[in-house]
């Protein structure tokens, strides 16, 4: 009972402190820790995942954030975890071992908040001044849009950051290379094209096809072994 009584009480001084003063949130030092491991496991880096309506995600947001301490309401409170976490994660590392990733246009997870624009132009301009490895915007429709307003685009973030960019989310080869083209980011991530191309950088290098589209079904479904994980052919496997 005792116990119950603890924790209660734990939960009410996490969620309720003092307005204007931080609630030391542990899972701060939980992504701090975890880039020190990152680091010593031999990573390059780690990156801070804020997009898919993850918790970072879900503090940013005006939709899920009903914190009524100095972590919610306004733009910079909703921020404050992020900016703690990019700040611990920096410091156990250093700020350019470290990347956030934002999705401003996803619905995944139930996100979409209707100042989605002003939430994240405000992340994206503090994360400018955290001189971050880069930042890695899902500005792809493909897992889901919100619908709430015209989606923010790369071309639109690149406006705000001047530090290295990411974008994804449903690119081909061709889509890539013309945001990378006309300067609206640095680089673009793949995700499903890299599950049944093994070989993706060497087919876009040398403009070979791609295999087909496969059901998500087959990806990385469980009691079949290799099925889905190991078992897609290279090109060269085909010729
Ligand atoms: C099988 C699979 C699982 C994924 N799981 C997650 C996930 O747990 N969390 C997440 O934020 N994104 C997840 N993603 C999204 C990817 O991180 C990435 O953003 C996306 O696949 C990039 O778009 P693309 O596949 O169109 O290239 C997943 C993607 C795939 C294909």
């Amino acid at each position: 009972m005792r116990r119950l009584q603890r924790l209660r009480s734990k939960r009410k001084n996490l969620t309720s402190p003092p307005p204007g003063r931080n609630s030391n949130i542990p899972i701060v030092a939980d992504f701090a820790r975890a880039t020190e491991l990152a680091k010593s496991a031999g990573f390059d880096g780690v990156e801070v995942h804020a997009a898919n309506g993850y918790l970072l995600n879900q503090f940013l947001e005006s939709k899920t954030n009903r914190r009524s301490d100095c972590y919610g309401g306004d733009l910079e409170n909703r921020y404050r975890l992020l900016g703690e976490v990019v700040e611990a994660a920096g410091n156990a590392w250093a700020p350019d071992r470290v990347g956030v990733r934002l999705s401003p246009n996803g619905s995944f997870n139930d996100m979409g908040s209707p100042d989605y624009r002003e939430t994240f132009t405000h992340a994206v301009k503090r994360l400018q001044a955290a001189d971050l490895a880069y930042l890695h915007v899902v500005d792809g429709l493909a897992f889901g849009f919100h619908k709430l307003g015209e989606p923010v685009t790369l071309d639109e973030v690149r406006g705000l950051y001047s530090g290295t960019l990411i974008g994804s989310c449903g690119y081909t080869h061709e889509t890539a290379e013309a945001a990378i083209g006309r300067g609206a980011a640095d680089l673009i991530a793949f995700g499903r094209p890299f599950i049944n191309n093994p070989d993706l950088p060497a087919r876009f290098a040398n403009g070979w096809p791609l295999n087909e589209e496969v059901d998500m079904n087959t990806w990385y479904s469980s009691g079949n072994g290799a099925r889905g994980y190991t078992d897609f052919p290279s090109y060269d496997d085909l010729r």
